[in-house]
């Protein structure tokens, strides 16, 4: 079996765009693959965090993956900084990476623009997430699209410490959903739904009130031409709601502009808040039933326990190949 592994930052609760681009992708690779799901803290702390909003973060996340359908008992989930292997090949990943291919990463460029005081790790984040999937001997990573540029980056790392050090690490391929890699914000449409957006109606958590949802849904930027009709170009925000509405409702783009022919915006826009509802509403039950709960902690640790057995033993290998570690040293 085929083995995927895909994580998620806890900084701040995950949006829409988390959820479609990359989760909910997952829902559906679990059952005909071998799957690892992490929860990323470790890349979360290259921006500065509240302890304690982090600690809460990392939890929410937890029960969000589970809320949104992730099988415990199909797929491994567990929080990063429970493996330490991860840090540690992070490490040796970062020794063969070279700062000028770091710096010309778009996500390191757009975080560090402006800024006086960038962390170190905020250039040397990538070859941490290669090391994420290089240590599960990966064959597949789901994401959207805006982590493309670090996927290219690991195939080019693997590659580079094979040709080094022997043939230690597989090549991992990149798998984007057809229809919504690249959510765009309700207000800015030509720009990606972050989390981090300043404006909170710039994009929708999992965890909003279903009336606030609604809200910003009916609020979301269009264009005044009236016409439900898909055309990225010229009508990027009701191209980006009729995407939305596509991906959770299973209809085709083109059934629902035959929907909706004849009528205006503010229908379509009543209709798609009911279908984003229907698919939060049991998210946010599952959430508030697990966000306490035991079971929790233990799918977590189960989780790490699995995690850091096989990302131990690459590690190793990986050491071994470079010189290092005690198996050498004998
Ligand atoms: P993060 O936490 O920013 O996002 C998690 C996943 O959600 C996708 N995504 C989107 N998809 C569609 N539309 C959007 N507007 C949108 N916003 C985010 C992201 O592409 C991603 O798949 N560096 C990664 C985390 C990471 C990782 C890894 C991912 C660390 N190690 C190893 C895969 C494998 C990140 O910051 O994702």
């Amino acid at each position: 079996m085929k083995t995927i592994f895909s994580g998620i930052q806890p900084s701040g609760t995950i949006t829409l765009g988390n959820y479609i681009g990359a989760m909910k992708q997952f829902v559906e690779l679990q059952n005909e693959y071998n799957c690892f799901f992490c929860i990323v803290d470790q890349h979360a702390i290259t921006v500065p965090q509240d302890p304690q909003v982090l600690r809460k973060n990392i939890r929410s996340l937890a029960a969000l993956y589970i809320a949104v359908g992730i099988d415990p008992e199909k797929a491994t989930l567990f929080i990063q900084s429970e493996v330490p292997a991860h840090a540690q090949a992070g490490w040796l990943m970062q020794c063969i990476s070279y700062i000028g291919e770091l710096e010309r990463m778009t996500q390191f460029k757009d975080k560090s623009a402006g800024k006086e005081a960038v962390s170190a790790s905020l250039l040397t984040y990538p070859p941490l997430m290669a090391a994420d999937i290089l240590l599960y001997n990966t064959d597949l990573v789901p994401v959207g699209e805006d982590q493309k540029q670090h996927l290219e980056l690991t195939r080019d790392l693997a590659e580079r410490f094979n040709k080094k050090y022997g043939e230690v690490l597989t090549i991992p391929d990149i798998s984007l959903p057809k229809v919504g890699a690249r959510i765009m914000s309700l207000q800015e449409p030509t720009k990606k739904m972050s989390k981090s957006d300043p404006n909170k109606k710039a994009f929708i958590t999992p965890l909003d009130d279903l009336k606030q949802i609604e809200k910003k849904i009916k609020s979301a930027v269009t264009d005044s031409e009236g016409i439900v009709k898909f055309d990225k170009e010229n009508k990027p925000g009701i191209s980006n709601l009729l995407s939305i509405y596509s991906i959770l409702d299973g209809k085709s783009i083109s059934e629902i502009e035959e929907m909706y022919s004849g009528k205006g915006y503010g229908e379509f826009k009543g209709d798609l808040a009911q279908v984003v509802i229907n698919v939060i509403k049991p998210i946010q039950e599952r959430y508030n039933q697990l966000i306490e709960s035991k079971e929790l902690d233990d799918i977590l640790d189960r989780g790490a326990e699995k995690a850091n057995k096989i990302a131990s033993e690459t590690l190793n290998r990986m050491e071994n190949a470079m010189g290092l570690g005690r198996g050498q040293r004998r």
